[in-house]
């Protein structure tokens, strides 16, 4: 292996850590404690299991969090309602809506809605359009790609100037993550499934941000001798066993998977210069982001 690994749990921790003495400090000076609504519709295990880790790092770092599942099937008007009552409610400086949402909700009215102080994931188009706009600065940056940078910057890896590809144009980590490297003075490419040649643009690159959701896609031989690569992808692909055969179970007779990024690590590591392995890379740093910007929410808050 010649990459330096970048260790996400280790760095997270460290975020984290930081957060906790914050907050601590906060409630010593007598001030609030700082509150994150979290908001869950329906019952996807995927979406669940995020929202509960959200609520114990809360718990953790002396945070409170306020939870509301909602039924699949709430209207549109049951949860504007609630974020609305979520808006005016000085325990929660924090608004946190699980994407995605089923299909018949209106994501962008629900999103607007979140007062942009309390728009701790970043994705209200405010946030968002001041993230995109030459000197304008958002209150709050998405969390999956300010972790992206954050391991980049503890890495030590050098942004400005850099040639930056961003596999993948998601509203939640692709998008954000090309307007925060433009913001860090790098030059960004975003590389989606129309583009013609992804090996060769990908082989330009100093820094990779992958976060297509194609489990391994991102072959050794595609990334250019020293580049940083940052794998945002967490797939579940097949266990096999020594023989090439699916690994099976013994407990539950069920096909075991095992969770690779977007980016093939085995042949990627001997490449790279720096890498963020799958799991323990950027998925710890989302929550701790999270938890960063809710402490700054409170922050803000303060002051009205
Ligand atoms: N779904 C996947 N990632 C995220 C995230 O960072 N925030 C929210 N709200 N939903 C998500």
């Amino acid at each position: 292996m010649t990459a330096q690994l970048i260790d996400g749990t280790a760095i997270a921790q460290k975020v984290r850590d930081g957060v906790k003495e914050k907050t601590a400090k906060r409630l010593a000076e007598g001030k609030s404690q700082p509150g994150l609504a979290t908001v869950l519709v329906g019952d996807r295990i995927d979406s669940a299991t995020y929202v509960s880790m959200k609520q114990k790092a809360c718990a953790e770092l002396g945070m409170t969090s306020y939870h509301h599942p909602l039924p699949a099937d709430v209207s549109q008007a049951d949860l504007e309602k609630l974020i609305k009552e979520l808006n005016a409610d000085p325990k929660v400086n924090g608004i946190l809506v699980q994407l995605p949402l089923p299909d018949h909700l209106d994501e962008e009215r629900v999103l607007q809605l979140i007062s942009i102080e309390k728009d701790v994931d970043g994705f209200s188009p405010i946030n968002l359009g001041r993230l995109a706009q030459k000197g304008r600065e958002p209150l709050f940056v998405p969390c999956t790609p300010y972790g992206c940078i954050y391991l980049l910057k503890e890495a030590g890896v050098k942004i400005a100037g850099a040639n930056a590809v961003v596999l993948g144009r998601s509203n939640i980590v692709g998008m954000p993550a090309a307007l925060l490297l433009i913001k860090e003075n790098a030059t960004v490419t975003v590389v989606h499934s129309k583009t013609k040649d992804i090996p060769g643009v990908l082989r330009d690159a100093d820094i990779i941000i992958a976060a297509i959701g194609r489990a391994e896609m991102v072959r050794g031989d595609w990334i250019k001798p020293g580049a940083a690569v940052i794998d945002v992808g967490i797939n579940g692909i097949p266990k096999l066993n020594p023989d090439g055969t699916q690994m099976i179970s013994q407990k539950t007779g069920k096909p075991l998977q095992r969770l690779v990024g977007d980016v093939n690590f085995e042949e990627a590591k001997e490449v790279a210069g720096f890498i963020t392995p799958v799991p323990g890379g950027v998925g710890p740093m989302t929550i701790a982001m999270l938890m960063a910007n809710t402490f700054r929410a409170a922050e803000i808050q303060d002051n009205k």
